[in-house]
């Protein structure tokens, strides 16, 4: 059984490289209406959605990122990620940041997979990154708010980066045993 939904689950892989080709207006909009069109718990919509397009400070929040790995006691994540170019943002050129209100978890899991459904649906790679957690909460934590207006009141919830995919990937395989039916 298939239609354009299951294909777009089934299609989509999380891509770790990038072109430097920007996303379009339009591409933009359309994944930013698909994140807000979320279930929410109570319709709360407990999140906002900041579309970062600008080089200077994704490469400012990547930098960070990997000087906050560098000093974590457990040095295998950052050896792991210089191994391989040292890059945690994949040259992406957007960020789709997901600030939430206290409790908003489960709700910025669905915005993460609708933007990126939404994304493998315009032809684009994307991949939810939770990497981009430790610049806004650690130590320049504030100044990085500042300069994407991230919103009083909320906390990290979760970004995804999204383009135009330089590498391919492929979905990870179905692990069927951890379904079971009853009846
Ligand atoms: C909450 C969450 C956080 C993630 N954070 C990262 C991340 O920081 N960096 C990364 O490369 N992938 C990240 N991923 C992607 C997962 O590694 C990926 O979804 C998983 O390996 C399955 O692969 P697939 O998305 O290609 O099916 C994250 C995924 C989720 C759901």
């Amino acid at each position: 059984m298939s239609n354009s939904v299951l294909k777009a689950i089934a299609e989509r892989y999380s891509c770790r490289g990038y072109t430097d080709q920007a996303l379009t207006e339009d591409q933009l909009k359309a994944i930013a209406d698909a994140a807000v069109m979320a279930p929410s718990a109570m319709n709360l919509q407990p999140w906002k959605i900041i579309v970062i397009n600008d080089r200077d400070i994704l490469n400012d929040l990547e930098a960070d990122a990997i000087e906050c790995l560098s000093k974590l006691e457990d040095k295998s994540i950052y050896e792991r990620i210089m191994s391989r170019g040292g890059k945690v943002f994949y040259n992406a050129p957007t960020m789709f940041l997901i600030p939430i209100k206290e409790g908003g978890e489960l709700d910025c899991g669905i915005v993460s997979q609708n933007i990126a459904l939404a994304a493998h649906s315009l032809g684009l790679g994307s991949v939810i990154c939770g990497m981009a957690r430790l610049p806004f909460d650690g130590q320049r934590g504030q100044e990085f708010k500042e300069r994407v207006a991230f919103p009083e009141g909320y906390k990290f919830g979760m970004s995804v980066l999204v383009g135009y995919p330089a590498t391919s990937g492929t979905p990870h395989e179905p692990d069927r045993s951890k379904i079971s039916f009853i009846g």
